[in-house]
Parts: structure tokens; sequence; C-alpha cells
């Protein structure tokens, strides 16, 4: 695993609502470069930048249309060059979005393989041999094309209509027109996939996330030929690029990790339980009737299955989901983001959750957003125009700005020393300040009770070990902590935990860290 992923703090960016440095309404790679020292200012040393690429757009940019050209409505490659050597310079890495599993309907390679006549790209996605033939009931296809060109098929999609799966090969082959992973068509179509890896990892791009990195092989019941496939690009990886770090939307670790990725997230989807965290009935709620014990199941499931082979990652939020401050008040957030920063795996906060940033849900969609959408708004820096994200006309943003006058920005969110943004800047100061609380260092819950509070954990490192005690419910909370003696303190909000008599008290809505 790349050293740097040891102590690594990702701050996710959506390019199109993070700064306008040109003024055309939309977010762009020169803002990023701009606003680098804000992300180092809260204290990430990382980035996971959403696709860039060019793209028609029909889903906000996953599905592209030239792998290896920046987007220009974002920019030039020279562009993302400089944001890579800026981020360097500051010992800070830059993350890509890879999108290996589909493309853009528009995308060249698509318009070659509809053509009737055989050619490169007839095998590059994967076509059934008669129009009137589907992929009912097939493992990892939401659907088909068909009737879009002269070609006697129809087009597996991946996920809306205008994202043409790429051919990677069936793991089982029923059908005549299913081609086997190692046929020429699915060879061609990983090749392909590293040269797209290849060109930005040359140019400074410290690696990927992996868009449905599961679902790449179809008919993959147990997903061991998408585990295999994965394995021969980690192995173009460590001989190429070892430095390159890797991760998946994927969700199940045991798989991923296999399959050579250093990382994988929790997803909102599957069984991991993440929601019932900071979303549904959240655990993380002063109202104290959340449950966690059966995230930790899960957790410890997946954790104990893949035994220190990767990271397992927990986001705050991201593109897809709804804005944690749409259930959490900042005061919540707070505490979810003591448990999100002490936990292991590298903790991934998506752009303006360290603000308390809102979820606007009355949105109409963009670029496939749809539900989405309340969660793509452009970044608040401050009270000027736009909240200093653009200085385009408002009616010609992107997507508009959250209209509260009391939305929260960057500006005032600095300005007060009690507000989320410094508690979540505490938090990773402190974790990057106790190596027991990064990536790596094991965890064992000491108290993670059914529909109980508080919850609490052990992490313990090379040379330390942290005690980590939460109690998010609004009422004085206890547990007993047999043979526990906690040392120093070394990170409290609300009021520290006392402990007597082999029990621990904690004040309510109170988060304390300390050695032991
Ligand atoms: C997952 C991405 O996060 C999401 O935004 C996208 O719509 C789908 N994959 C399809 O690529």
């Amino acid at each position: 695993m790349p050293a740097w992923l040891d102590n690594a703090v990702f701050y996710e960016i959506y390019p199109q609502s993070f700064f306008d440095t040109n003024g055309d309404g939309i977010g762009d790679i020169p803002g990023i470069t701009r606003k680098l020292g804000y992300v180092q200012g809260l204290g990430c040393n990382a980035i996971w930048l959403n696709p860039c690429f060019d793209s028609p757009f029909f889903d906000a940019g996953y599905d592209v249309s030239d792998y290896c050209k920046v987007a220009p409505r974002y920019g030039t490659n020279e562009d993302l060059k400089e944001l890579f050597a800026a981020a360097h310079a500051r010992g800070m890495h830059v993350i890509l979005d890879l999108v290996p599993g589909h493309t853009s309907f528009r995308h060249p390679w698509f318009q070659e393989s509809m053509k009737a006549e055989r050619n490169a790209y007839t095998d590059r996605y994967v076509w059934t041999d008669d129009i009137w033939k589907g992929f009912e009931g097939c493992r990892n296809i939401n659907g088909c094309l068909r009737g879009i060109s002269d070609r006697n098929g129809s087009c597996a999609v991946n996920y809306y209509s205008t994202q043409p799966a790429l051919n990677y090969g069936f793991a089982q082959v029923t059908e005549s027109w299913q081609q086997p992973v190692d046929a020429p068509g699915p060879r061609g179509t990983v090749e392909a996939m590293k040269d797209v890896m290849r060109f930005w990892l040359a140019m400074g791009c410290d690696g990927f996330r992996v868009d449905m990195a599961g679902s790449l092989v179809k008919a993959d019941a147990d997903g061991q030929a998408t585990v295999a496939l994965w394995r021969e690009f980690r192995a173009f990886l460590d001989k190429e690029f070892p430095e390159a770090a890797m991760i998946s939307e994927w969700g199940e670790p045991d798989k991923s990790l296999a399959g050579g990725f250093h990382m994988d997230f929790l997803l909102h989807f599957g069984p991991s339980r993440y929601l019932s965290l900071f979303r549904e009935n959240p655990y993380f709620s002063r109202k104290g009737t959340g449950d966690v014990k059966a995230f930790v199941e899960k957790y410890l499931e997946s954790y104990n299955k893949t035994d220190g082979k990767g990271l397992i990652c927990i986001p705050s939020g991201n593109h897809d989901m709804h804005r944690i401050q749409e259930t959490l008040d900042d005061e919540e957030c707070k505490l979810a983001f003591a448990f999100l920063l002490s936990m292991p795996g590298a903790p991934f906060l998506y752009y303006g959750e360290e603000l308390g940033m809102r979820y606007l849900g009355d949105l109409p969609s963009k670029e496939g957003g749809f539900e989405r959408t309340g969660s793509r708004t452009p970044m608040q820096w401050d009270s000027t125009l736009n909240a200093g994200f653009s200085s385009a006309k408002p009616e010609d943003l992107y997507l508009p700005v959250d209209p509260s006058p009391d939305r929260p920005t960057v500006e005032s969110q600095t300005a007060d020393e009690t507000s989320l943004y410094h508690e979540v800047k505490r938090l990773i100061a402190v974790r990057m300040a106790h190596e027991a609380l990064q990536s790596n260092a094991r965890v064992e819950f000491l108290y993670a009770e059914d529909h109980a509070y508080p919850l609490v954990y052990r992490r313990t490192g090379e040379t330390e070990s942290v005690l980590v005690l939460l109690n998010p419910s609004g009422k004085e909370a206890s547990c007993p902590l047999p043979g526990v003696q906690p040392g120093e303190e070394i990170y409290s909000y609300h009021g520290a935990a006392s402990f007597c008599g082999g029990r621990a008290v904690l004040p309510p809505c109170s988060a304390s860290f300390f050695l032991l």
C-alpha cells in the first residue's frame, strides 16, 4: 500500500460546484488549484476529484466521451497537470475518478461499435447477436439499447441508457453471443483501460476512485472473475505505478481488497448498514433512538475477513447521497465527525460537509442528478455574490446556490471558533498527531450494544493506543469498562468521560479520546 495512505484524509470535490475562476457559472480545475490552501488548511491531505473528462453530461460526467481529455468546461489537460503539481508541492495527493464499466453513447468507440460492418470496436461493448435478444435477468446489466443503429443486436447498459457497458466478458458463457473473459474483445477493453490509467498516472495523478468496480464482468455470480480482472490491473500498476492508490466503489471489501484495491468504500446501498449511522434513524442523533450494533457487526464481518489487507473507508457523504445535514444538525455532525475521524481506513469528507452545507430538496434534476442534485450545489465561500463561488449572473450558475440567508460559508464558519468547521479541523489535527487514530491502527469495539449508548472502541497502533468514547444521545450514558485505565485526554467535546468502579460515564452529546 502506498505509504501516503497511512494518514490520508480525503476531501471529495465535485468540480462543477467548487470554484469558478472564469465567470462562466461552472466550477473549474484552476478553481480547485486556487483553493488547495483551503483544503489543506482544514487538514485534508488528499483529494478525490469526480469525473472531469469530456462528456455530454447525461450523468454529470460518469458518461465519458474521451477518457484522455479534460472537459473544456473545466479547463485543459494542462490545468489538471498544474493541479497535480500544485498539490504535490503542498505534500497533497489527487486521485481521479475512473469509469471503466461504461462510456457515453457518444464515445467514438461506441459510434464504431454500433456499425453493422465488423471493425476494431465491434466487441468493445456487450452486444447480443439479435436485436430481439436482451439481457433479462443478467447480473450486472441494467437494461439495453436497441434499434439505435443498423447493427443487429442489443447493447447492454450499466446505469442510464446513455451508458453502454464495456465488454470485459462473461464469467459463465451460456449463449453464443456472450464472450469469455479471455476473448479478444474483452482483452482489448482491458488494455485500453490500462492505457487510460497510464495516461493520467504518467501526468502526475496519484491514483483512482473506481466507479462500479465490482460489476465489470457480467454473469459473475460470486464476483470472482471481476476479482481476477482487478488482480491483473494490480499487477500492471505494481509494475508501472506502484505508488498509485486505488479505491473501489464496490462495498464488498473482502472481494475488492482481494482484487488488489487498497481501499473500498462503505456504501449507502448494499448490506453495510452505513445509513444507520448518519441518515436513517441515525445513531448520531441526540434523540438517542438509533442503533449501532448492527452496523458494528457488519463492519467487523468485513474487517475480520480482510484482516489488515487494505482499508475500509467511511465517507461523510458523497455526490450520490443526501447531505448529512438533512438529518443531523451541526452539533450532531460534530459527533458524527468524531466517529468518522477516529475510525480505521481513510476518511472521506464530501465538500461543504465541514461547513454544514444543506441538501436542497426542491431542485430540478441537473445532468442526471435527480434526487442527488440537492447535494451538488455550489460551495459556499463567503457573503459576496453567489456565496463567492462565481462572478456569473446567479441565473447562469450551473446549479443555484443555497438561497437561505443563514447558509453557512467558509467565511462565517472560520470566524466562529465554535463552528462545525473548527471542530472538524481539530479532529483532523488530533488524528494527524496520533498514529493510533490513523488508517491502519487496529480497532476493537469495547461497547456497542443493541439500541444503546455510548459507543466505545480502542484503536491500537504500533506505538500507542487510544480509547474513543462517543455519546451522541442527549442524555448522560454509561457502560461497563472493566480493566481499562485511561491516560492523558487528547480530545474532548462537551466534556470528557469519567471513570469509576469499572464503568465509564459520558456527558450528553460528548466525545472524548484518551491515550491508554
Ligand atoms: C456511481 C457514481 O458515483 C454515480 O454518480 C454514477 O451515476 C454511477 N456510478 C454511474 O456511473
